[in-house]
């Protein structure tokens, strides 16, 4: 190698590093497709900025500073009055915080500054974003963009027009903790898009609709893999809903494809249904963040996500406005 070309390459390598170390225009290679799954970006992560902090007089959940999770409940857990009060404040606080982020999205906005405008909403009503330092979670928020399943990381891509994005929020509030998420299209999307979106919508209420006391917790998963199939598309089925409470994620796993798996819905019981169904094949993976899940076949997907109260008769859908 000529000395010129020595140096040209080492430059481009230490400015390569420099970037990365030092998170300066850490753009990824983007790529664009245009095939059956419709037009759209394919999304890897951007740069992610620094955490945000939580007021110390605000109560922070256990793992928040040490990564302590729950004590293990074995069982899903039967919630007493207080306990059911309790969920229906910090669900009420989540949805209508999920409802207020509608405002915000547009394109050339970043996930980055939904995260920031969102968790200025939580602390200010005195509750602790529940993703904030979760298993070690970077930020307040998860967004997930077109072929991002979820637990996507809030960055600096600027929104594109025709983006699909579930932005899924859990406050934790007077100890307990509410969860839901919903999706937004940026500007308008194509019709796949609308339609992958509407079916979503359409199992996890068929799904809801079975929810009561006595009824097999396999009849969710059940229903969601028949409605998703018939309407053609597939339920990814590592992605579950889960028992919560003053616990983020706890017994049962609510597992959101066709099963037989034992177990009865319960009234006291909270838990969440959280259906992501793809245009594509089934299978995930977790990008080097040890987050990001996306699809390996580059599908679009959809997820939306409600927390369940069994009643005596029924459920209430805590989240639901
Ligand atoms: N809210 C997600 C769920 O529905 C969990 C996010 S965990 C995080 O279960 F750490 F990624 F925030
Ligand atoms: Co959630
Ligand atoms: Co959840």
């Amino acid at each position: 190698m000529s000395t010129t070309k020595y140096w040209v390459q080492a430059l481009k390598t230490a400015k390569k590093n420099f970037n990365k170390l030092f998170h300066k225009e850490a753009i990824p290679d983007r790529r664009f497709v245009d095939n059956k799954f419709g037009k759209y970006e394919v999304v890897r992560p951007w740069q992610v900025s620094d955490q945000n902090t939580v007021p110390a007089y605000i109560p922070h959940p256990p793992y928040s500073k040490y990564m302590q999770l729950n004590k293990g409940l074995l069982k899903p857990e039967i919630k007493n009055e207080n306990q059911i009060q309790c969920m229906r404040d910090s669900c009420d606080m989540a949805k209508e915080v999920l409802s207020q982020a509608k405002q915000f999205i547009k394109p050339g906005v970043t996930t980055d500054f939904l995260n920031d405008k969102i968790h200025e909403m939580i602390i200010s009503n005195g509750a602790y974003p529940s993703p904030l330092n979760y298993r070690g979670f970077p930020k307040s928020i998860c967004t997930s963009i077109n072929n991002v399943a979820c637990h996507g990381i809030p960055d600096n891509r600027p929104l594109l027009e025709g983006d699909t994005l579930n932005i899924d929020i859990t406050v934790y509030l007077n100890g307990y903790h509410g969860d839901c998420s919903d999706m937004f299209v940026v500007g308008k999307a194509d019709e796949e898009a609308n339609r992958l979106i509407n079916i979503t919508d359409l199992c996890l209420w068929e799904a809801i609709k079975t929810c009561k006391p006595n009824e097999n917790f396999s009849s969710i998963g059940n229903i969601i893999e028949d409605t998703a199939r018939k309407h053609g598309f597939n339920v990814i089925p590592a992605l579950m809903g889960h028992g919560i409470g003053n616990y983020f994620h706890g017994p049962p796993d609510v597992l959101h494809f066709a099963n037989n798996k034992p177990g009865k819905m319960q009234p006291g019981m909270t838990f969440t249904i959280e259906p992501c169904l793809t245009q594509g094949d089934v299978e995930v993976e977790i990008l080097e963040d040890g987050w990001t899940v996306v699809t390996v076949d580059e599908a679009r997907t959809a997820q939306i996500e409600h927390t369940i109260l069994i009643t005596q008769n029924g459920c209430d859908v805590l989240t639901f406005k």
